[in-house]
């Protein structure tokens, strides 16, 4: 069935039009990454700002020599360690290539994905697949089909059921800059796992900051609203936990009709509440795992307000904070 889907999804890209597949991460929505026609449709189908670029997944290095240039030592040693997989590196592009994928910009943000499905298609198909998250801007991103259908059946030519996304949060792009690493998304491969190959590992200041549209980022996703639920939604963190519960309490009193997004120790302060459990804090891979459909199901709990628990900025945290913060429009309360 699968192998089916492989090759069919292949003939549809290759034709120049759009499939809709699974990855570790979530989702995508992809294309041939040289066909500038073809990747357009990706930005109509999304409603996909103009000048925020596509990540170029790949499925063995010799596909890496035909889109960037110039790679270092140091880039190299980063995708050897974490490729296949969920990280993205941006690198100098070769000269007039993927105009539209790349926003007509001088750098390419590229990943070979671990996930089989994604890995044979782009094989399949034998071009670099120009891919975003699956979901229409601005929402979740898209972690299994039956969260996305509704809001992207009618918009692509194909689509792969790979069942549930193992990881659930998208790739960590870095960029290396004057040999450090710049993280300006995180995700799953986390700044102490770089540190691993290299100590001098930074953390953009737009992964936990408002940016204005305006402004000039060296991530542009940044800029944009994200992962939002249509209710309106609030995060709050302590580093005491007590007071960020009494916190989160004095808040619910406050409003009728409240939903607690609350990891599983803490749900037995908010039993007065409606809740959704977030997963243990002690497990945070589940808590990415669940976390887009969550913020999903937020919509379908008929409330004013989600409230939502926060946590420390280490680790997965950071990643999940990221996602968080933007899903509550930088409404985010840090109670000293
Ligand atoms: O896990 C993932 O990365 C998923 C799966 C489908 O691979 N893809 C994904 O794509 O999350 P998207 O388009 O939703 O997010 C790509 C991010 C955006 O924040 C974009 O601005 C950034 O990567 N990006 C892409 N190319 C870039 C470039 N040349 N320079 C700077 N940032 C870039
Ligand atoms: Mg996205």
């Amino acid at each position: 069935m699968v192998k089916d889907d492989i090759k069919n999804a292949s003939i549809i890209i290759q034709k120049g039009r759009i499939v809709l597949f699974p990855t570790e991460t979530v989702y995508g929505i992809g294309a041939n990454a040289f066909n500038d026609e073809a990747v357009k449709k990706i930005f109509i189908a999304k409603g996909r700002a103009q000048d925020n670029p596509l990540i170029l997944h790949i499925s063995d290095m010799n596909m890496l020599d035909s889109i960037a240039v110039n790679i270092t030592e140091l880039e190299y040693k980063l995708m050897d360690a974490f490729w296949p997989g969920p990280f993205t590196i941006i690198l100098n592009k070769k000269k007039d290539i993927a105009k539209v994928a790349t926003c007509n910009g001088d750098t390419v943000g590229i990943r070979m994905p671990s996930n089989k499905i994604a890995h044979d298609l782009i094989k399949e198909s034998n071009v670099p697949i120009a891919a975003p998250s699956a979901n229409i801007s601005g929402r979740p991103s898209g972690t299994n089909i039956k969260d996305i259908i509704s809001e992207l059946d009618n918009k692509v030519d194909y689509v792969i059921d790979g069942g549930e996304t193992d990881i659930g949060l998208e790739s960590t792009v870095v960029r290396v800059i004057n040999n450090e690493v710049k993280i300006l998304r995180p995700g799953k491969i986390t700044k102490e796992d770089i540190e691993n190959i290299i100590s001098k590992v930074t953390i953009d200041n737009n992964v936990m900051k408002e940016v204005s549209s305006g402004e000039k980022v060296l991530s542009p996703g940044m800029k944009y609203k994200h992962y939002a639920p249509k209710t309106v939604s609030k995060l709050v963190y302590s580093d005491d936990n007590n007071k960020m519960i009494k916190a989160i309490l004095e808040m619910a009193n406050k409003e009728e009709n409240v939903i607690i997004l609350s990891y599983t120790e803490d749900l037995k302060y908010y039993s007065k509440y409606k809740c959704l459990d977030i997963g243990s804090r002690k497990n945070l891979d589940e808590v990415s795992h669940k976390l887009f459909s969550l913020l999903r199901k937020i919509d379908d709990m008929d409330v004013n307000l989600a409230i939502i628990e926060g946590l420390p900025l280490k680790g997965l945290g950071l990643a999940i904070m990221n996602r968080l913060i933007r899903a509550c429009n930088h409404d985010y309360r840090v109670i000293k």
